[in-house]
């Protein structure tokens, strides 16, 4: 199979296509990624020195763009698309909204359009939970019936992509299938989302920003997990259909944080409250029956066993986690967490 992956140089995409270079030999992968602050071709450094220029292709150009996809599909004809492609991080999405509305609205539309054009087989959308909003303590978990109803700028902006990924199913026929997943953690997750900032930070005895209360809950999906889902979504889902995928691992923050730092050896004295996040959603989890009866998916890991192998993973790749540091990083940081005192 011929696949486009996109973002594949982010957290989910490079492990995707780690994970179908391990499992299927007769794959194809281009990856088209823009290279944002969260891109880093060295997550794929392997594959490029096995693969590079026979089975493995990258494209720098951004999703957004008619004239670069459409190149790009023309240069390298593909049987599929998986889009992993976004502005993914819910603070950086209130700070400033418009990067998440260009890249994920605009952007899929493109995509979608561009696919269409080249007459692309399947397309699988990588969506995600929070495009549901947040639960209460004692509410069912999300289905797939679930009204939409985010809560963030960049929960939105999924949505919306959701509703475009739909339309192209419902007015073109064109054979769209959406995934939701919940919060990943892994290798290769960039280090301003919670589980690697927490990392991050322990390392070197700096306090442990937890926002609110630290009783938000979320339901955590070792990377591999949600990558085995997506595939059996291309390979098996139903076109026009969306498909939840969950960890059956609902935790708090606080419950994270002090296993991170007991995995660490280190005091809780770290732990440090800070301002809350606006709009904050309280909780998530997820219902994946659907996907369990149709697609054969169920999730490999127990939390504690992947969050574990993923400290670990950290603690002998420290060079990596330099490597990502930027300008741009820092910056971000700086304001988000400055203004949280
Ligand atoms: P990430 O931020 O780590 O990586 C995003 C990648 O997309 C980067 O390599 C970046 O360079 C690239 N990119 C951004 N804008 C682009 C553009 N305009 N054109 C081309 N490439 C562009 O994100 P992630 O955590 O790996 O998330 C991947 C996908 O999975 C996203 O669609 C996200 O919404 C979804 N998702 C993430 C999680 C999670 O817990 N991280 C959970 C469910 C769903
Ligand atoms: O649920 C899936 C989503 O998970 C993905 O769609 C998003 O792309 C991904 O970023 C993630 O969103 P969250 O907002 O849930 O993840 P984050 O790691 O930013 O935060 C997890 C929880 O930890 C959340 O309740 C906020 C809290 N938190 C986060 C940070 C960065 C803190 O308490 N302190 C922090 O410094």
């Amino acid at each position: 199979m011929r696949l486009l992956v996109t973002g594949g140089c982010g957290f989910i995409g490079s492990n995707y296509i780690h994970y179908l270079f391990r499992n299927h030999e007769d794959v194809t992968v281009i990856n088209l990624d823009k290279l944002t602050y969260a891109g880093n071709p060295l997550n794929l450094e392997s594959i490029e020195k096995a693969h590079g220029g026979t089975r493995y292709f990258f494209e720098k150009a951004d999703i957004a763009d008619p004239e670069a996809v459409r190149r790009i599909l023309e240069a390298h004809p593909v049987d599929a698309i998986v889009n992993f492609a976004a502005e993914t991080h819910v603070d950086r999405s209130i700070n400033d909204p418009a990067p998440f509305v260009t890249t994920n609205v605009l952007g899929t539309q493109n995509l979608l359009t561009m696919a269409r054009s080249a007459g692309v087989e399947r397309f699988v959308h990588v969506s995600t939970d929070e495009v549901y909003g947040d639960l209460g303590p004692d509410d069912p978990r999300f289905t797939e019936a679930t009204p939409l109803k985010p809560s963030s700028p960049y929960s939105a902006s999924k949505a919306a992509a959701d509703m475009l990924a739909y339309a192209y199913y419902r007015t073109y026929g064109f054979p769209v299938c959406i995934t939701r997943c919940s919060n990943n953690y892994g290798p290769y997750q960039f280090p301003e989302k919670l589980i690697p900032l927490m990392f991050r930070l322990a390392s070197t005895d700096a306090p442990l920003p937890v926002y609110g209360d630290g009783m938000n809950v979320r339901d955590w999906i070792h990377v591999d997990d949600h990558c085995h889902g997506v595939h059996l979504t291309l390979l098996k889902g139903t076109p026009g259909k969306a498909y939840n995928f969950g960890g059956n691992a609902e935790r708090t923050n606080m419950d994270v944080v002090r296993t991170m730092l007991s995995l660490l050896g280190k005091p809780e004295s770290l732990i440090t409250y800070v301002k809350d996040r606006p709009g904050h959603d309280r909780r998530y989890a997820m219902d994946y029956a659907m996907a369990r009866r149709e697609l054969g998916y169920e999730p490999r890991y127990t939390f504690e066993q992947g969050l574990a192998d993923t400290v670990a993973w950290y603690q002998a790749n420290g060079a990596w986690m330099e490597s990502v540091e930027s300008g741009a990083y820092r910056e971000f940081m700086n304001t988000w967490y400055g203004d949280r005192r």
